[in-house]
């Protein structure tokens, strides 16, 4: 995040969102399809626009920890010293909705996800708009998220979308932590900017890693789920197994480039040498994804980045967005 951003004049973006129509939005993880969480109507075009099924929750976006009570009830104090600890800032809390929360924004579930942003001209925008922001990623439905401006340009017609707030790259560059609280008991639902140790040390307990049933029962079958993909199919696994295939493909015509952790001198093919700083590499991963995607490659042959618990949000969206892994 620039920190010499100057506010933008924010008057056209408030009247667009009164209106009930969407605005483009720039926060500190990726860009956001905004509308006004209090009108059902105007979610509604963010789920049309992404061609997003209508069960699928979307997060309200708020300025800060006053307005938790404004969207959730039954608050837990763990809520507040997360909020204190990490707002506004990359962590998404699942709570016990507010009667009032409409079923387009909670997909007709009991609990609404909360975030405030840390994006000065998004939490400016917060600030002066008062209410909740419904906001999913700003990208068609299971594709990669947008980190600039421009991606979100790329997603959308200029009737579906007609203003976007550029507030430069996002600066952590993959989703949201989401950390439910719902019943009394953390959970990690998503890990993301905010890494589990440093929660669980807020918390002063460890927090349970929900896994995802659904899509560890697609990736058992073998069909992938489809979340953060390029067009291209991206294949992910170790070095020799991706020279191996490299060899193959490029037998049988197609072009293929590698994306490896290290320049590796040995091989011809097409390379791109991926970030070994877990940070730099959240940042740029989306934006590398989309590149080569226009590159019009046959096959993305990425290398399995280190494990820890710093890469734990990019093996998640990584394992999402291949089509097969290898190893
Ligand atoms: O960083 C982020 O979280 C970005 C920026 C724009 O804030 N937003 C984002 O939204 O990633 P989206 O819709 O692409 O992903 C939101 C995730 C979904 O997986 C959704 O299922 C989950 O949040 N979610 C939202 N409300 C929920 C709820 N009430 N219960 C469980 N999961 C929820
Ligand atoms: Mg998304």
């Amino acid at each position: 995040m620039p920190t010499h951003l100057t506010i933008p004049d924010l008057s056209q973006a408030l009247d667009l969102l009164r209106a009930g129509e969407l605005v483009g939005i720039p926060t500190e993880t990726v860009y956001g399809l905004a509308a006004d969480a209090s009108q059902p109507n105007a979610v509604a075009k963010i789920f049309t626009a992404k061609g997003r099924p209508n069960d699928h929750p979307v997060i309200v976006h708020i300025a800060g920890i006053e307005q938790l009570k404004d969207w959730a009830q039954n608050i837990p104090e763990a809520a507040y010293q997360l909020a204190h600890a990490f707002w506004p800032g990359p962590l998404t809390l699942i709570l016990e909705r507010q009667a009032h929360v409409s079923d387009s924004v909670t997909g007709g579930q009991n609990t609404v996800g909360l975030r405030a942003p840390a994006h000065p001209i998004t939490h400016e925008l917060l600030r002066q708009f008062g209410g909740g922001l419904a906001a999913p990623s700003a990208n068609q439905f299971g594709h990669v998220s947008p980190t600039t401006a421009e991606h979100v340009r790329h997603e959308f017609t200029t009737d579906q979308l007609k203003l976007i707030l550029d507030g430069g790259a996002c600066h952590v560059g993959v989703e949201s932590t989401i950390v439910s609280l719902v019943g009394g008991v953390a959970k990690l639902l998503r890990p993301g900017g905010i890494s589990r140790a440093a929660i669980e040390s807020v918390l002063g307990t460890p927090i349970e890693h929900h896994t995802d049933q659904a899509s560890a029962q697609q990736r058992v079958s073998g069909l992938l789920d489809s979340h953060y993909a390029p067009r291209t199919p991206l294949l992910l696994g170790s070095l020799t197994a991706l020279l191996r295939i490299a060899a193959q493909e490029q037998a049988a015509g197609k072009k293929v480039v590698l994306l490896t952790q290290q320049e590796n001198s040995e091989n011809h093919y097409p390379q791109h040498q991926m970030p070994a700083n877990p940070t730099t590499y959240a940042q740029e991963i989306y934006a590398t994804l989309r590149r080569l995607d226009q590159d019009k490659f046959d096959l993305l042959l990425l290398e399995t980045p280190p494990q820890g618990a710093e890469w734990l949000a990019i093996h998640d969206r990584l394992n999402r967005a291949a089509q097969q892994k290898l190893d």
